[in-house]
């Protein structure tokens, strides 16, 4: 059994995520493991597409984040997608570090594995990404430099981009 009776299992192709509409209102976590640890944190920045022959998501994580040694540690994330009424879940999770405490627990979302890689139970849509690509964001690259300003130039915290597959996804069936 692949994954959780909740979930049904659909194409990369039949995915139906508008993430203009859904990443602002504060929908969505990246979570990943490292050796026997997880840890997550709320995005609100990703594209979806298709690239190099194959479907894709592309995701940001700071140099500061917990979660970076985890992505960094694995070849596999998670992006899991959340209804509204789990905002104030996903905000906590989006102000607090695992480094400090077991946030996971503290909102009491339960994790489940798609072949060793988490996700949560309580999310509606799930995507299991495999990395390709990775670099780390730089100020030269910027044409716009009004973006360079806006996002980095007081931190200098920059994002590792991570260009990654969408190898499944997971869908909660309806349940009326
Ligand atoms: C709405 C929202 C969106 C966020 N989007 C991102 C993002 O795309 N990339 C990022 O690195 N941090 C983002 N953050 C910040 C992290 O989620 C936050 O710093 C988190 O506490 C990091 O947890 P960690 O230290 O356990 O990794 C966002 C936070 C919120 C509340």
């Amino acid at each position: 059994m692949k994954n959780n009776t909740s979930f049904k299992e659909i194409k990369p192709s039949e995915v139906d995520l508008n993430l203009i509409n859904l990443l602002p209102k504060v929908t969505t976590l990246i979570t990943a493991k490292k050796g026997d640890l997880i840890n997550t944190m709320t995005i609100g920045w990703a594209e979806i597409g298709f690239l190099w022959y194959r479907p894709v998501v592309t995701t940001y994580v700071r140099e500061s984040r917990y979660t970076l040694e985890f992505t960094e540690a694995n070849d596999y994330f998670s992006l899991c997608f959340f209804d509204c009424k789990y905002k104030d879940d996903l905000i906590y999770l989006g102000r607090h570090s695992g480094r400090d405490e077991n946030k996971i627990e503290k909102v009491g979302f339960k994790t489940e594995f798609y072949n060793g890689v988490p996700y949560f139970l309580e999310a509606s849509t799930v995507l299991i990404c495999k990395k390709i690509y990775r670099d780390l964001i730089n100020e030269e690259n910027f044409i716009d430099k009004d973006v360079y300003k806006r996002v980095y130039a007081d931190n200098l915290d920059f994002h590792y981009r991570y260009v990654a597959e969408i190898v499944a996804v997971l869908q909660k069936e309806k349940t009326l």
